[in-house]
């Protein structure tokens, strides 16, 4: 049954959705048909094809009473909107449908788990609120919630969980186990996150089993959005800390995101860490979550947003939020290894090549430009001899410009968008330490209309963030002080109607 508030949120999508242009939107990352996006929820594959959810506020372009939005994409670059799935329509989600997760049932149906956010005001006017794990079944379409919904509970949490900060709940199902287990997030008595692994013979029941991870303090503090699985023979935690200290060069995003790498005892439910790393070194990206691929890839989308600049918004706009490329994962020497999808590939038209191009002063390459590329550049020193820095600039005109450069002395990367539409004073450039290679640098970079993904030496470290530069700007510069060589090849991005 659908109720009053979902058919309404249909209804105004398809008014409201369909009045914004296509070239108004990236071309092809997901952006919400209409209002206000933030993150990736339900990745999943369902019937042949990948299904994502979106927490979604439709009537404006902030965040508000979530729903869900829902799209479909077969190979990960060209998405199919399909009408809201859920809406904050019951009393346990009365103030919104959190995050959360879906997978697809031996039955046939695809089920969603996600947190009711419920909220009521106490008589001296004070509101409350509790969240809590609920589910829902349909067919890719249409959702039923679960009639005995919530499924997970404060009653459920361990002693000194919080009821008020307990939430986005990744499902997976164990085929070899023949059962169903979901991480968590949960605050606990010292303020900061832990992420509960439970487990479910059915979907409807659920144990706990223990506490797999817990921050203690050490990285942020409310950890959100957890993902747990083994990865090229280790196993993997990811999960987006709330107010995050800043370290060295590690952790400035406030809001972050980390993985977690370490060993996992199957049958003991034991986790231990190895190691903890930032998962995107941009300006915006958060609370990603993965999906493993039939062809046994394990795929990430991030929201594309950081939440301390979402208020920055170009005016106008009927649509705020996106998601990232989504990324094939590897684990190498202990590290998140992350490339765009290969089926990116499919859609690149009209290959540029320049090699052996001598950089010194500024110089533009005939057809090396555009907004809705794919392209790299591989750099080295020329006999030898560093440059002292080496600089791209993208989205450029003569008012604008997006600036990535490179300095090999101190390997420091900079990202700077001081100069690409921002109206409002919001953090505009970040540096990353990249691994030393006597000045060679390889740097994938993927634009779409509204934003610059950068994959560096082969994903060993991305690099994602907004821009909101006019689109005619569309040139590239490329300059050296001191001498550099470099290799372009450069793609358009061309999605057939
Ligand atoms: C992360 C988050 C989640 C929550 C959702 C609400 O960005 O805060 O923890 O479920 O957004 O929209």
């Amino acid at each position: 049954m659908s109720s009053k508030s979902l058919q309404q949120a249909r209804k105004y999508e398809e008014i409201y959705g369909g009045k914004i242009l296509a070239e108004e939107r990236p071309l092809f990352h997901v952006s919400p048909k209409v209002g206000w996006l933030n993150d990736p929820n339900g990745f999943s594959w369902y019937q042949g094809e990948y299904h994502l959810f979106y927490q979604y506020h439709l009537f404006n372009t902030s965040w508000g009473p979530m729903y869900w939005g829902h799209v479909k994409t077969k190979d990960f670059i060209k998405w199919e909107w399909l009408p809201t799935a859920l809406a904050p329509d019951t009393e346990y989600d009365n103030a919104g449908c959190f995050s959360g997760s879906a997978v697809g049932l031996p039955d046939g149906r695809h089920m969603l788990m996600y947190t009711g956010v419920q909220e009521w005001q106490r008589e001296d006017g004070f509101t409350e609120s509790r969240q809590v794990q609920c589910v829902a079944f349909g067919d890719g379409v249409n959702y039923e919630k679960y009639e005995n919904n919530p499924v997970l509970t404060a009653a459920d949490l361990p002693e000194g969980g919080s009821a008020e900060d307990f939430r986005d709940p990744k499902i997976w199902r164990d085929e070899k186990e023949n059962c169903y287990y979901a991480v968590v997030g949960n605050r606990t008595a010292d303020e900061s996150g832990s992420i509960l692994l439970f487990r479910s013979e059915d979907t409807l029941h659920w144990d706990f089993v223990t506490v797999l991870d817990r921050c203690k303090n050490q990285y942020g503090k409310m950890w959100e959005c957890p993902d747990f699985f083994i990865l090229d023979g280790v196993a993997v935690i990811l999960t987006s800390p709330q107010e995050m200290r800043a370290r060295g060069m590690e952790f400035h995003n406030g809001n972050g995101t980390i993985y977690i790498v370490g060993d996992y005892n199957a049958e003991k439910h034991e986790f231990s860490r190895t190691e903890v790393r930032a998962i995107d070194y941009g300006l915006d990206f958060y609370a990603p979550q993965t999906v493993m691929a039939p062809d046994g890839r394990r795929i990430l989308i991030g929201w594309m947003q950081s939440w301390e600049s979402s208020h920055s918004q170009p005016h106008g706009s009927q649509w705020f939020g996106m998601m990232t490329i989504p990324r094939e994962l590897r684990i190498k020497n202990g590290r998140l290894i992350q490339n765009p999808v290969r089926e990116l590939e499919r859609y690149r038209s009209e290959q540029i090549l320049y090699r052996d191009v001598d950089v010194r002063e500024r110089i533009q390459l005939p057809q090396v430009c555009g907004r809705c590329l794919d392209m790299t550049v591989w750099i080295r020193p020329a006999g030898g001899r560093f440059y002292e820095k080496f600089t791209i600039k993208v989205a450029k005109d003569t008012e604008n410009y997006t600036a990535i450069s490179y300095k090999p002395g101190s390997s420091i990367l900079r990202f700077d968008r001081s100069n690409s539409g921002f109206r409002h004073d919001i953090i505009a450039s970040r540096e990353v330490l990249v691994r030393n290679q006597n000045g060679e640098l390889k740097l994938r970079i993927i634009m779409d209309r509204f934003s610059v993904e950068i994959f560096v030496n082969d994903g060993e470290q991305a690099i994602s963030s907004t821009i909101y530069t006019p689109q005619d700007a569309t040139s590239i510069s490329f300059e050296a002080n001191g001498i550099a060589i470099m290799d372009v090849e450069k793609y358009d991005i061309v999605l057939p109607q």
